[in-house]
């Protein structure tokens, strides 16, 4: 008897039935079901880029006039010094209802916690949209969802304009001239060699959300004056490199605050550059349309008007119209709670466990709330740890389990174990959720469903694929045994802020225990479930996706290890060193061939082979996929039509709330701080003009 047939004997056995049965074929993989059919409840308008703002002189520019007494009192440049040359300014026939009015405040609810304001040392803002108003990036994705797709490529922003070189492997990039931080110190490549030196290059920093060299390309960095840089590749046209400049990593920090706290400059030490912002060190200088002038620990974030804020509207009046902006650090459940009841104003609408009670409440005309479904953008994977090269410093048990993640048959036994439109059920009835097989989500027009290959559920084919990757239940106590005769148990890793989070993970736990894997669970709030995960102290982690796998353009870089660190799956150990499959290789190659052309035909090639390979290994195994709802109170005006809550970036960004207003008749006086400006950086909260 070969070992094969004799293991499969073994098996019959155990599993009680016959020697046949087990040898039959795991079930043949299928094409992905169609998704039920859920159309987005509005359509976005359509436009260019160019037609959403331009860079240009106005003659006169305006403020609250309340800002203009700081300027009286000598507090305060004029506004036309405090702007750019030339301000980014909206166009009116983009604004869905025209230049607005200052005043009032956007209540946001936030699950999350700031940890300190070192975003370039990985600190977190604590999320729900806190970060994405603070900092400005070089490019900008968000609205992109509004642009027609011949003209798709990224906003300018902190960059103004770039311009390839004839050979096409140098970007020269133009900055915005003339624009200040928070606190009025200029804005320039002092910045960008901050972000690019101590940042990017440092090996001992690494910002959040993990932008490194090969999130770049790994290009050549070159300053040529103050307000214009340049990017050199090794081949030609690397155009996606915009896309890597927008929210979550070229977002460069104020070089004047941090840049004496960086080791490289004088500053102590890497953990006390870290730690020098701390959550309560209030008015760190940002590019971003409010600073934060008040943190009170549990309770909430306040934050206030950016008097320096370089974009403004058609009129001259300079961004924001909203003065205020709130973050209540409750729960994000809490979020969809408050916003549909009128005492939050915003929510992305993304745990489905609340979308029928949200749904019958906004279903009422004398709700305060607006919401609004998009497309099916929100996705959740479950993935395995692949490095067995020691990252994360696994200990015995789970270095045996890193063996298995890399075993296709494992990998398989697990995907086939999985009932997704049971998961999906478990979260919500009705036609939202959809069985994911992983990689790319439908609602990315690279998804192409020919290259998408999806394991149908199937208890047998699971037993079967876990004999055939060597593990049986040798002691017939219901769970799989490792050669050593031990149980196989096996932690995932999840994040406990979320109930949805939670939910999929205990329908994983479940339905591996039918199958023999014994699962234990790792919950983990906020800060501590991210640090597991990027330290790679896990052996499978059930994640939210991130924007890659619903737009594939915006975090391209992380869909391979084409990097030490761009892959959630995969990353290096201490020494930098991978341990590549060869299936890794091809999804590095895929991802490599995208990033490297600007040829439309040979990128939806690449990303077809990507989609193929990513699926036919069950890199990470699809769990589920729905649709998100915008809630948003109906006092706010300029909301674009069929903002997605969650596509390049989200929702927060879509929406381009530096733009948004309430009429004055509208306005509801909840601002907790009127009339006053961001202190000094460091100063402990807003100051008034007198
Ligand atoms: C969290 C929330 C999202 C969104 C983002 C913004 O992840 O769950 O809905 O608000 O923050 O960063």
């Amino acid at each position: 008897m070969t070992f094969q047939v004799r293991r499969a004997a073994v098996a019959a056995l155990l599993l009680g039935v016959s020697a046949g049965a087990v040898q039959a074929e795991m079930a043949a993989p299928t094409a992905p079901p169609e998704p039920p059919k859920f159309e987005a409840q509005t359509e976005p308008v359509y436009v260019n880029r160019s037609d959403i703002f331009e860079f240009k002189a106005l003659p006169a520019y305006s403020e609250p006039a309340w800002v203009t007494a700081f300027v009286d009192a000598g507090k305060l440049p004029p506004v036309a010094e405090r702007l750019p040359k030339e301000p980014l300014v909206y166009k009116t026939a983009n604004m869905p209802d025209g230049p607005g009015v200052y005043g009032d405040v956007m209540r946001h609810v936030i699950g999350g916690r700031p940890e300190g304001w070192n975003f370039w040392a990985g600190q977190s803002y604590g999320w729900g949209g806190i970060d994405i108003g603070l900092v400005e990036c070089l490019t900008r994705t968000g609205p992109l969802f509004t642009v027609n797709s011949e003209d798709l490529q990224p906003l300018p922003n902190l960059a103004k304009s770039w311009e390839w070189s004839e050979d096409g492997k140098t970007l020269t990039v133009k900055l915005i001239e003339g624009a200040k931080w928070s606190d009025g110190d200029p804005f320039d490549t002092e910045d960008i060699e901050f972000y690019w030196n101590d940042v990017i290059m440092d090996e001992n920093v690494t910002p959040l959300m993990g932008a490194s060299p090969a999130t770049y390309n790994n290009a050549t960095y070159a300053t040529v004056d103050p307000y214009t840089f340049t990017l050199t590749f090794a081949e030609p046209f690397p155009e996606q490199v915009l896309y890597a400049m927008a929210y979550g990593n070229f977002c460069p920090g104020p070089s004047h605050v941090l840049k004496p706290k960086h080791p490289k400059h004088g500053g102590e030490s890497y953990e006390a550059f870290l730690n020098a912002f701390p959550s309560d060190y209030m008015n760190f200088p940002t590019m971003g349309a409010w600073v934060v002038v008040e943190h009170r620990p549990d309770d909430i974030v306040v934050k206030r008007r950016n008097p320096y804020y370089w974009k403004v509207d058609e009129t001259g009046q300079q961004l924001p119209y909203l003065d205020e902006m709130h973050f209540r650090l409750s729960t994000w459940g809490d979020r969809d709670v408050q916003a549909v009841a009128g005492t939050g104003d915003f929510s992305n609408l993304e745990q489905p466990e609340n979308y029928v009670e949200s749904l019958k409440k906004a279903a009422d005309p004398a709700s305060p709330a607006r919401l609004a479904f998009g497309p099916r953008s929100i996705g959740y994977q479950l993935f395995f740890n692949q490095s067995a090269n020691g990252w994360g410093e696994p200990d015995a048990r789970a270095q045996a389990v890193r063996e298995l993640n890399r075993n296709l048959d494992f990998r398989k036994a697990v995907t086939y174990a999985l009932d997704r439109q049971r998961l999906g059920d478990s979260l919500v009835k009705g036609p939202f959720t959809a069985p994911y097989a992983g990689g790319l989500l439908t609602s990315t027009s690279f998804y192409d469903p020919a290259s998408t290959v999806f394991y149908p559920f199937d208890v047998a084919s699971a037993k079967e694929a876990l004999a055939a990757a060597g593990l049986t239940d040798t002691d017939g106590n219901g769970v799989v045994n490792l050669a050593s005769g031990e149980d196989l148990t096996v932690t995932l890793l999840v994040n406990s802020d979320y109930a949805t989070d939670g939910n999929l993970a205990e329908g994983v736990v479940a339905m591996m225990a039918d199958v023999g894997i014994k699962v234990t669970l790792n919950s983990l709030t906020g800060k501590d479930f991210d640090n597991a995960r990027d330290a790679g102290a896990w052996d499978w982690l059930v994640l939210r996706n991130n924007q890659e796998y619903v737009s594939a353009v915006q975090g391209t870089a992380n869909l391979a290890p084409i990097g030490p660190m761009t892959a959630v799956w995969h990353r290096a150990n201490g020494a930098g060193e991978m341990d590549l499959q060869p299936y890794e290789q091809q999804l590095v190659d895929a991802i490599k061939a995208f990033i490297g052309t600007r040829d439309p035909a040979a990128r939806i090639e690449a990303m077809k082979t990507w989609q193929k390979v990513f699926t036919e290994n069950v890199t990470a195994a699809g769990l589920t996929a729905y649709p998100g709802a915008l809630i948003i109170n109906k006092r706010f005006a300029n909301i674009p039509a069929g903002a997605p809550i969650f596509m390049y970036n989200w929702a927060e960004d879509n929406i381009i709330r530096e733009r948004v207003y309430v009429p004055a008749d509208q306005q509801i006086g909840a601002e907790l701080h009127p009339q006053t400006l961001p202190g000094a950086p460091g100063s402990p909260g807003p100051i008034t003009a007198n």
